[in-house]
Order: structure tokens, then C-alpha cells, then sequence
């Protein structure tokens, strides 16, 4: 069988403990989309690693794909390998030559461009990496291996952004030859590697990086990351037939959270913010930004679910609502005097309409089960995992 795990959220719902814990199952963890901007923290042998590229479940010894959809900056990919190496971890690693490289172009240019924009990106290049793909002047992983090709590509895109630099380019080209050097065992057509693994009966969990309310099309436009981050992503982004998703796994959190701009109507300002904040530890894993903090907001998740297919739900982070006397969760919204349950296209002119929750001091609390109830009934799929710590020990699984 196969599982996808999608985050329902806007990222951050601990997706990476979630595949660390099922990784077990499964003969291959496959990526199928984002790049370094995603930041997977996962608690391995009592040390917490912070992944970026890495797969989540390759501690587990298990074999790690980064799909097509991807976009890798090379050079951040290899200091993961090497800290991992360091504390006696060999990743076993297939990177596909369709992926999309990040440069420092793509770098320098999310600088630039956020600057003006303002969505507050992770400056990781993920959304000029995307933006050089649908141009047709990227550069593949595959690419890099044919010198005169990678020059044309960097030429181009460089003179297309008026940033043109024989000299940097020049240098550029040559970082990059020697970083696909490195990985050049890795360098696979993924798409029929895994095509062919699935009809020898491997197993694939499908991870899934930031999550359905920052997707391309399905998030808050424009303030999404820029690739496809639901379910769907998954075939276009690794090359699989949909039929092979056998289930769809929902992380998310008793709470929201988001970094950078956007709507966020349940968001919470204060000291009311501040100890959310600080008990959850509610810090980018990526950039260290500190995360807006809110309520958890029914309309979004209805849609969430809805879209990404959700079969059913892990549910993390249960202990820092723990002593919370009342807990509100936007229930509907109002907009424009009318009442919704999903978000209208624009809903940044909606207000929620909260319902209290009683909180719960422990996890065998019944108030914690009604809330559990209370986002089944809501979302139509079962909560199968509930997460109360960053370690693994912190897991239960639910029948
Ligand atoms: P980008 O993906 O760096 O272009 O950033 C676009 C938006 O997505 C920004 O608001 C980021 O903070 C957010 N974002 C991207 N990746 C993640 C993630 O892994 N977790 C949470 N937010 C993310």
C-alpha cells in the first residue's frame, strides 16, 4: 500500500515526524515537490535534525527519492548529507534528472524580487527556480552534465533577468559541475525507477512538503509558495499513476500557524499569541522567523481536506493547547452578511464565527476526544494519529 502525507495547513504541522514515525513501513520515502524552503525537524537517537532536501524517513535507513517536481539546491543538499554522514547516517539518495536546480541567480533574485513583493519568502530561490522552469530556461539536474548546455541556460535566464555577468556565470557553472559530481550515483530517471519499484511491489510513502493552504493554485494566491503541494502533486511531481495513492494522510495542528504575509482570519495578537507562540516553540525551522500564532479555522480545513483527498488524519502538537480553559474554533464565516463553510475565493473580508471548545489537561481528557470528534465529524475523515512531542515515544496510534 501506498500513503501520501500532505500538511492541511499553512506548513509547519510536523509533517517530518509523521513520515519519520510510518517510515518503517515502507521501502521508499519520495519528495514530490518544494525545495529548501521546506524544514523538516526530526528527533533521531535523541538528537534533533532539521531537514531541508533530505527526505524525512532516510534515518530510518530507508531509500530516499527527490522527484521531478522538486527544485534542489545542490550545495544545501550536500551539507545535509555531510552533517548526516557525520553522525554516522549513509543516506541512501536518487535525485531526478528532471528536478530543477536552484543557483545563486535564483537566490539572489527571490531577494530582489521579495523586497518589492513582499510575501515574505524563504529567500531560498524556490520561487525563481519554478518561475525559470515555466519559462523553459532552467536548468535540470540532468543538465549539468553537458557543460555547454548549463552555460546557454545560465546565459539566458541571467540576460532575461538583466543580471548578465560572463564572470559569475562562468563561476557559477563550474560550482555547479562540481556539486552534480558528487551526486552523480544519485542521478536517476525517477519517474521509471519508481514506476518499476511499484511493479515489483515496493511500497511508497509520498511526503509532502509545506502544504494545501500555500499550494500554487488551491492556497492563498498570491501568498503561496509556487509549486503543487496536495495530493495532486504527487503524480505530476514524481511521474506516478493516481491510482497508486492509495491513501491520503492530513497532518495538522490543534491550532494554526503561518510565516510570511497572507490572510490568516483566526490569527491572535498579545500575550494571548506570545504563550501559543513561545509553549509550541513556533519558530521557521527554515528561517527562524518567529510564526504567526491563531485559532483553528473550520472553513480552511474543510477545504483542505476537501481538496487534498484526505482519507484520514494526524493530529500533532495536542499538548500545547493542554490547560488551555477555552479553546475557540472558527466554525463558519460571515461574508458580506452571508454565512459560509468553506472560504469564498476572497475571504479576506470574511469574519469568523467561533464556537468554544472546553480544554484538556491529558490525553485521556474527554474533552480532547470531543474535540478529536468534533474534527472528524467536520472534516469526514478519522484522526489515526495523535502527536504530543517531538519524539517518537510522543506517538499513539488510534484504531
Ligand atoms: P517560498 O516557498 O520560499 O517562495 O515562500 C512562499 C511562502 O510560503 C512564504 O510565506 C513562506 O514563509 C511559506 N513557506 C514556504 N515553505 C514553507 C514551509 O515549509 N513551512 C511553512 N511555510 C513555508
Amino acid at each position: 500500500m501506498n500513503l501520501a502525507v500532505i500538511g492541511l495547513q499553512f506548513g509547519d504541522e510536523g509533517k517530518g515526524k509523521i513520515v519519520d514515525f510510518l517510515a518503517e513501513d515502507f521501502d521508499i520515502i519520495a519528495r514530490f515537490c518544494g525545495g529548501s524552503n521546506a524544514g523538516h525537524s526530526v528527533m533521531y537517537e535523541g538528537e534533533k535534525f532539521k531537514l531541508h532536501l533530505v527526505p524525512s524517513g532516510v534515518l530510518r535507513g530507508k531509500i530516499g527519492v527527490l522527484g521531478n517536481g522538486m527544485v534542489i539546491d545542490l550545495e544545501i543538499l550536500k551539507n545535509e548529507v555531510d552533517t548526516l554522514k557525520a553522525h554516522g547516517i549513509e543516506p541512501r539518495l536518487i535525485i531526478s534528472s528532471r528536478a530543477h536546480v536552484v543557483t545563486s541567480f535564483h537566490k539572489k533574485m527571490d531577494e530582489i524580487e521579495d523586497e518589492i513583493r513582499r510575501i515574505g519568502t524563504t529567500r531560498r530561490g524556490i520561487g525563481p527556480a519554478y518561475e525559470t522552469k515555466v519559462k523553459r530556461v532552467g536548468i535540470r539536474v540532468g543538465d549539468l552534465f553537458h557543460y555547454e548546455t548549463l552555460l546557454k541556460r545560465l546565459n539566458l535566464m541571467t540576460r532575461l533577468w538583466g543580471i548578465y555577468d560572463e564572470k559569475e556565470v562562468k563561476k557559477e557553472a563550474k560550482k555547479l559541475q562540481a556539486l552534480a559530481y558528487e551526486f552523480r550515483e544519485s542521478v536517476k530517471d525517477t519517474e521509471i525507477w519508481l514506476n518499476e519499484a511499484m511493479l515489483l511491489g515496493k511500497s511508497i510513502l509520498f511526503e509532502g512538503s509545506q502544504a494545501v493552504l500555500l499550494d500554487i493554485d488551491f492556497g492563498t494566491y498570491p501568498y503561496v509558495t509556487s509549486s503543487s503541494t496536495f495530493s495532486g502533486g504527487i503524480c505530476s511531481g514524481l511521474g506516478v499513476n493516481p491510482r497508486l495513492i492509495h491513501r491520503v494522510m492530513g497532518v495538522m495542528k490543534p491550532y494554526m500557524t503561518r510565516v510570511g504575509a497572507g490572510p490568516f482570519p483566526t490569527e491572535i495578537f498579545g500575550d494571548e499569541a506570545e504563550l501559543l507562540r513561545e509553549k509550541g516553540g513556533e519558530y521557521g525551522a527554515t528561517t527562524g522567523r518567529p510564526r504567526r500564532v491563531g485559532w483553528l479555522d473550520m472553513p480552511l480545513l474543510r477545504y483542505a481536506t476537501l481538496i487534498g483527498s484526505v482519507d484520514e488524519i494526524a493530529l500533532t502538537k495536542v499538548d500545547i493547547l493542554e490547560g488551555i480553559d477555552i479553546i475557540p474554533v472558527a466554525w463558519e464565516y460571515e461574508c458580506d452578511g452571508k454565512i459560509m463553510k468553506y472560504p469564498p475565493f476572497n475571504f479576506e473580508r470574511c469574519k469568523p464565527i467561533y464556537r468554544n471548545f472546553q480544554g484538556w489537561s491529558s490525553l485521556e481528557d474527554e474533552n480532547l476526544k470531543n474535540y478529536i470528534e468534533m474534527i472528524e465529524k467536520e472534516m469526514g475523515a478519522k484522526v489515526r494519529i495523535l502527536s504530543y512531542g517531538a519524539g517518537r515515544e510522543a506517538t499513539r496510534l488510534i484504531d
